[in-house]
């Protein structure tokens, strides 16, 4: 971006592709929950507008079926964006169509757009690399340079991501690079003893993460949903808890192979049923009821995964270690993401649900050395994968 702020862009065109993929509260439609990606992208809109770019952000928020979708639309974005630039951020209400491009026509210097949701568009998602490449020169025709700021969509081989740089001239954001700089060191040579920790729903979701990190790992300690799948590979009964029957004998290879460095909790909040009234106790793992379900790691787990990250030089983070969302199964999350703020080293937390987590438990943001905006990107990116928009920017 320094590059292209050098080149001067004062009266040019230039699209950025942000990741605007929000979450929004599931109780109050239009209202997002964590703002933290659109934040994260400001100081690039905030340099380019500075300099009086006419600046097209183009973004997609969550999977419409590449169809126009009200569920999806990016407007209450739009309007979000605005209150954090300051300034008024001009809305198209469609990506590419009539209205889209008299508001490209129409933008002034120094003045912001926002594209409707890229995925209202089949060729966005297109396995097919011709009708990906012709949706993406009907979006670059719209301007005269390309800057990727989405890290959390550059694992995706899409025309906003991979096909528009292909045709325009190409800059990387500061918010890519200085993610792709963070985790390539983190992947590369880190400072050891080296903990991670996992949680979310599901093994199968993590599987090939686990099995790249386990010979770079000095412990891996898994919470969240997917705990109870390596639980029950222990021989221990999880109750209704979340359970991958045909992952099981997966989890007990992974067991076998990591030799103690899989650290598994020992106790877990059981409760009646999925919600935030449900009747619930800590028990051990041993003694799940057949009629409960494990939605937090229990005092003791938080106790004895504060201890293992306690000597780490670094730490990284991805997936809540219970429903966070419901108060009384937060405190797993929250005791875990408080121990890692405590450590001498340096600590990332990877990823959409975790991130979230440490904004909406009110947890201190400075406190860890770098919070991804991107979940699959930076697991993808610790697997060794090679992703495509981080490719295309290289070209
Ligand atoms: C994310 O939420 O991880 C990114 O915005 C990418 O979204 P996707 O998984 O729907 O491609």
């Amino acid at each position: 971006l320094d590059d292209l702020l050098g080149e001067g862009v004062s009266g040019r065109r230039v699209l950025v592709r942000a990741d605007l993929n929000v979450p929004f509260d599931k109780a109050h439609p239009g209202v997002i929950s964590d703002d933290g990606r659109a934040r994260a992208v400001l100081p690039t809109l905030v340099a380019l507008r500075d300099a009086g770019a006419r600046v097209i952000v183009m973004s997609h928020l969550g999977r419409p079926k590449g169809a126009p979708d009200p569920k999806y639309t990016l407007a209450p974005v739009a309007t979000r964006l605005s209150e954090l630039l300051g300034s008024d951020v001009v809305f198209a209400s469609d990506t590419v169509g009539p209205a889209a491009t008299a508001a490209v026509e129409a933008l002034q210097d120094g003045q912001v757009l926002l594209l409707e949701n890229l995925r209202f568009n089949e060729g966005e998602t297109a396995k097919d690399d011709a009708a990906r490449a012709a949706f993406a020169a009907e979006l670059a025709a719209y301007a005269d340079f390309y800057v990727d700021d989405a890290f959390g969509a550059v694992h995706r081989k899409h025309a906003s991501v991979y096909d528009v740089p292909a045709i325009l001239p190409h800059y990387a954001g500061g918010l890519v690079l200085r993610e792709v700089e963070v985790l390539r060191k983190v992947s590369e040579s880190p400072e050891q003893p080296y903990v991670v920790v996992l949680g979310g729903s599901k093994v199968s979701d993590k599987l090939a993460v686990i099995k790249a990190l386990l010979p770079k790992v000095d412990k891996l300690l898994v919470g969240g949903g997917m705990c109870f799948t390596f639980l029950k590979a222990q021989g221990h009964e999880v109750g209704k808890s979340l359970l991958e029957e045909e992952m099981i004998s997966t989890c007990a290879d992974l067991l076998a192979a990591a030799d103690g460095r899989i650290v598994l909790p020992v106790d877990v909040v059981a409760a009646a049923e999925f919600s935030a009234d449900a009747a619930h106790d800590v028990v051990d793992i041993s003694d799940i009821p057949a009629d409960r379900l494990g939605l937090d790691i229990g005092p003791k787990s938080v106790a004895l995964f504060a201890d293992a990250v306690s000597s780490a030089r670094t730490v990284f983070w991805n997936g809540p270690m219970g429903v966070f969302e419901l108060a009384p199964f937060a405190a797993g999350t929250r005791g875990v993401a408080e121990a890692i703020t405590k450590i001498d080293g340096f600590s990332v937390v990877g990823g959409g649900d975790s991130a979230a987590a440490v904004r909406t438990l009110g947890l201190d943001e400075t406190a860890f050395g770098h919070i991804s905006t991107g979940g699959g990107a930076s697991l993808e990116y610790l697997e060794g994968k090679k992703l495509p928009g981080v490719e295309a920017l290289e070209k």
